[in-house]
């Protein structure tokens, strides 16, 4: 298969909505391991079976290749920040969330939707990636809804559901992101100020997909996360903004990379934008991010656990 082809096969893979779950087990010398994993799937009832699908890349495949028990911790969608510390090469991953041991001795985090401690059913080789097929032993389930991944991007469906309901004459005519990459976030000039990206979108069907296009038009690829904020101007059209991260350097001709600690020194192009982003620099000081829906004047902010969400 040519490298094009794969990365069309990718692209069709991800066409695939799930959830997200971090996979978790420890090393023969007792070293927790996990990483982040969308391949879960429930094979079973009788016995109880689940499966999920270590890459032979991982860092950790020895462990999982050898481990006589995993754990599958289905996040919440107020989780995303674990699925990226467990998606990304950080060190001491387990230092960035809060968890405990489950009843096999493998991390549970606090909050998840649900979590399966299972012992080795079968392992499965299948090419570059092995079918770990694990019997539950315990599990838990609560009501928080679960965090869902598709197209390269997080979606909560609690926000996606609110967004969704907003009035015919309320549905968004711009997409945009703030966009963050190391301790900067990118923003473009316009005549009024400066603004994250956005692009003008005819309907909100696809209208991620466009803002990404236009994006990687510009050799830049963000990983997507919930949506932000959602506000009307004062000619009645409609902003939806969603959190970003981007792994490259480069803004390409989008606009520049600021520092976040420079922010309050920026001429935003709009009293929304500004107040946006000064709750986004609060927000991401204390890692908790809520949604806004409103106009330029007022409006209100939701918690981003569904529950809280009107
Ligand atoms: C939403 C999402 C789902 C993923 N699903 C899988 C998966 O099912 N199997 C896998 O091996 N890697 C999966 N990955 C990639 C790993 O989480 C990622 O490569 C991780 O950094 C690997 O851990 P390591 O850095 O310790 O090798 C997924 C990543 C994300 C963001």
């Amino acid at each position: 298969m040519t490298k094009d082809t794969q990365l069309e096969l990718r692209k069709a893979f991800g066409a695939f909505m799930t959830g997200v779950t971090v996979v978790t087990a420890y090393t023969a010398d007792g070293v927790e391991v996990g990483f982040t994993a969308n391949s879960f799937t429930s094979v079973s009832l009788e016995p109880p079976l689940v499966l999920v699908c270590p890459s032979r890349a991982l860092t950790s495949f020895d462990a999982f290749n050898t481990c006589e028990s995993f754990t599958v911790n289905v996040l919440a969608e107020d989780q995303q920040e674990i699925s990226n510390v467990f998606a990304r090469p950080i060190d001491d991953r387990y230092s960035q969330a809060e968890w405990h041991k489950d009843s096999l001795g493998n991390p549970v985090f606090s909050g998840v939707s649900a979590f399966f401690s299972c012992t080795i059913h079968k392992r499965v080789d299948a090419g570059d990636h092995m079918v770990l097929i694990g019997e539950v032993l315990a599990f838990e389930v609560n009501d928080k809804p679960g965090l869902g991944y598709a197209n390269g991007g997080y979606f909560s469906l609690g926000l996606e559901r609110l967004v969704a309901e907003m009035p015919r004459a309320s549905r968004p005519s711009h997409v945009g992101a703030i966009i963050e990459h190391e301790n900067c976030v990118l923003l473009t000039s316009t005549q009024a100020g400066w603004r994250p990206p956005e692009v003008k979108i005819e309907s909100r069907a696809g209208s991620l997909l466009k803002l990404r296009d236009h994006l990687l038009l510009s050799g830049i690829s963000v990983q997507f996360g919930p949506v932000y904020a959602v506000f009307e101007n004062q000619v009645g059209e409609y902003s939806t903004y969603y959190r970003g991260f981007s792994h490259d350097e480069t803004s390409g001709g989008i606009g520049q990379y600021v520092p976040v600690e420079k922010l309050d020194l920026i001429n935003f192009a709009s009293p929304a934008i500004a107040d946006m982003m000064k709750r986004w620099v609060l927000e991401r000081k204390h890692g908790v991010f809520r949604l806004y829906v409103g106009d330029e004047l007022q409006g209100g902010v939701h918690a981003v656990t569904a529950g809280e969400v009107p």
